[in-house]
């Protein structure tokens, strides 16, 4: 889940390409590395971030009007400035990036090198660079292309290598003396940006935003080529096609972080405003929804990391709610319930990126076995969003955190409006959401994030934080210790209340920090759970809308029923943000992890 970037144009290629891989950082930040193509071609590369490679390797001055850049989450091979991208065929002519896995990797690195190819990096990508120079030493005479594309032999040596790869790929090609680049995209996000200036490629819309909105969503298969005289798209059979050009809502100020040290606290500030926003329905579409709902046999809930646990509350919700059970589960873990999937069965696919990987490998296996698919994402244009039969945008504006804070309030909420309109009543939802904005806006307020600043002080020593709860604090309870870990790396875990008591209270001594998520549905049986915390001595951190003599110390957020789990997340998410800032640690851009997974 690396990010890709590219621009041909009228314009410096080398600071456009900075300031796209800063704009794409939040994909992957081990290393980063540009090729710009002038009177030769040249490659500047190294591990570290874009802000530090920028000045010491002077990446601004590098020339050309034609550049592409990669910021790399490893994948295969370690993080290094061998590995890092671009990578080359053995004469440096050819320069490449990619972003995705190539599976067949290690048999055509295998072939090639039989031949005489010498490689220097241990990354899957490399064998593209060298694919290319494979087919270009075919003279250019490749057999069987279509007659309707004059490229030039580059392209058809592009095109007949991608052929080669078995995976997923988004890769950007470039060769020296060619004022071009040629690019290809299958399973893994690559979209076009047009402006005056030129063409822009990326992993998706945001990075381009400050030169253009209009934007082309590639298929899967897609093969571009770009000059300074314009773009051509063609199919898998190399025939030109032609591809719509759409216009993107989301405004640049929304990808920037404003007035906030970091996107996560401006993403979590947003919070009274986006919960609105995943109301702002076609409700005849949302009604239909819950007519498939209602008429399907099986009905499936699948999704990764934060969204899986949007999907878990979603599940308590709809049986609540609505009196209608729905099987959670894990992407990853989808190809194990496969067998009994039919064409009556509905599967909702959640995503906020649109393009986790697990999740779109499991509806394209739904879709197999003939079941309709309900996509719910935060990206138009994203996969999940073109490859669903139904389409619920959740219009939380990009989240360029790695983090996912409000994009998962929004998915709560959004699980609240279909199991309300499953009873014929998405009204009531609307209307307790809309009485949720000033609670919301004060969780996110000054004062609060004061007093769990105090509180994240005192937390930051700890190894292990656990949180508890039941019913729909329990699924909370999984989203906190999902936050804590990730952008603290204090080990942080989850339980339900009624676990404890078979196995996890063992891990409880003098001074273990635990969470107990309160409410009026259950209050006596997690009371008397943090009871059996405190009896080992651990100490119990309430959260809850009224007191309580058994807590240490106490988060006060106000208790409203069904929608606890968008309430009570939020300090919890204002708390891993000061605990990383405690610990002097990136709160967006958390070690080892990606905002959008693209790889399986
Ligand atoms: C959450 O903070 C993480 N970024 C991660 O768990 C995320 O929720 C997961 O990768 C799923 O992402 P998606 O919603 O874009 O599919």
């Amino acid at each position: 889940m690396c990010g890709i970037f590219g621009y041909v144009g009228s314009e410096k290629a080398s600071a456009i390409l900075c300031k796209g891989l800063k704009n794409l950082e939040y994909r992957g930040y081990d290393s980063v590395g540009i090729a710009t193509v002038s009177s030769r071609l040249e490659i500047r590369k190294g591990a570290g971030k874009i802000d530090d490679l920028k000045v010491r390797l002077n990446l601004e001055e590098m020339e050309g009007n034609v550049g592409i850049g990669h910021t790399r989450w490893a994948t295969h091979g370690a993080v290094t400035a061998e590995n890092s991208h671009p990578h080359t065929d053995c004469e440096e002519k050819i320069a490449i990036i990619h972003n995705g896995i190539i599976e067949n990797f290690y048999e055509l690195k295998t072939k090639l090198t039989e031949q005489g190819h010498r490689f220097s990096s241990d990354t899957d990508s490399e064998v593209i660079a060298h694919l290319i120079e494979d087919q270009l030493s075919n003279n250019g005479t490749i057999p069987g292309i279509a007659s309707s594309w004059n490229g030039s032999s580059f392209e058809h040596a592009c095109f007949e290598a991608f052929k080669q790869l078995r995976g997923s790929y988004a890769v950007l090609a470039v060769r020296e003396c060619e004022e071009k680049i040629v690019a290809m995209r299958k399973d893994s996000p690559l979209v076009v940006g047009l402006s005056e200036d030129g063409t822009f490629f990326a992993s998706d819309v945001a990075p381009f935003l400050e030169w253009t909105k209009d934007v082309v969503y590639l298929e899967n298969g897609d093969f571009v080529v770009a000059d300074r005289g314009g773009v051509k798209f063609s199919s898998q059979d190399f025939g030109e096609v032609a591809r719509p050009v759409c216009t993107v809502e989301w405004d640049l100020e929304e990808a920037k972080k404003g007035n906030f040290e970091h996107f996560m606290l401006k993403e979590i500030a947003e919070q009274a405003e986006t919960i609105q926003r995943a109301c702002v329905q076609d409700m005849a579409v949302v009604d239909r929804i819950a007519g498939m709902v209602r008429s399907g046999f099986g009905v499936f809930f699948i999704a990764c990391g934060s969204s899986y646990h949007a999907c878990l509350t979603g599940s308590y919700l709809f049986s609540k709610i609505a009196n209608q059970h729905v099987n959670v589960v894990l992407a990853s873990e989808f190809e194990n319930y496969e067998h009994f999937l039919t064409e009556n069965t509905l599967v909702f696919a959640v995503s906020q990126s649109g393009e986790t990987a697990d999740v779109l490998e499991a509806v394209r296996a739904a879709k197999r076995r003939g079941s309709r698919v309900v996509s719910i994402t935060n990206v138009i244009g994203s996969s999940l969003s073109r490859e669903g039969d139904e389409l619920l945008l959740m219009n939380s504006g990009p989240e360029i955190c790695v983090l996912s804070t409000k994009t998962y309030t929004s998915q709560v909420v959004m699980m609240v409006l279909l199991a309300c309109a499953l009873n014929g009543d998405h009204e009531s939802c609307i209307r307790k959401v809309k009485d949720l904005y000033m609670d919301v806006y004060n969780l996110t307020a000054r004062s609060m994030r004061d007093r769990l600043k105090a509180l994240a002080r005192d937390l930051a020593g700890n190894d292990h934080v656990y949180m508890i709860g039941r019913g729909l604090q329990y699924t909370t309870a999984l989203e906190a210790a999902l936050k804590v870990k990730e952008v603290s790396y204090i080990h942080a875990e989850a339980f339900a209340g009624g676990e404890l008591k078979h196995g996890p209270l063992a891990l409880i001594e003098e001074g273990t920090p635990v969470f107990v998520f309160v409410s009026r549905d259950n209050e006596d049986r997690i009371v008397s759970n943090a009871q059996e915390v405190k009896a080992r001595g651990g100490i119990v951190i309430g959260v809850s809308d009224w007191n309580n003599p058994v807590f240490d110390r106490w988060i006060k957020v106000p208790d409203c029923g069904d929608l606890n789990p968008v309430i009570q997340a939020i300090p919890m998410q204002v708390l891993a943000y000061e605990l990383a800032v405690q610990k002097k640690l990136d709160p967006d851009k958390p070690r080892n992890l990606a905002k959008s997974v693209t790889v399986l």
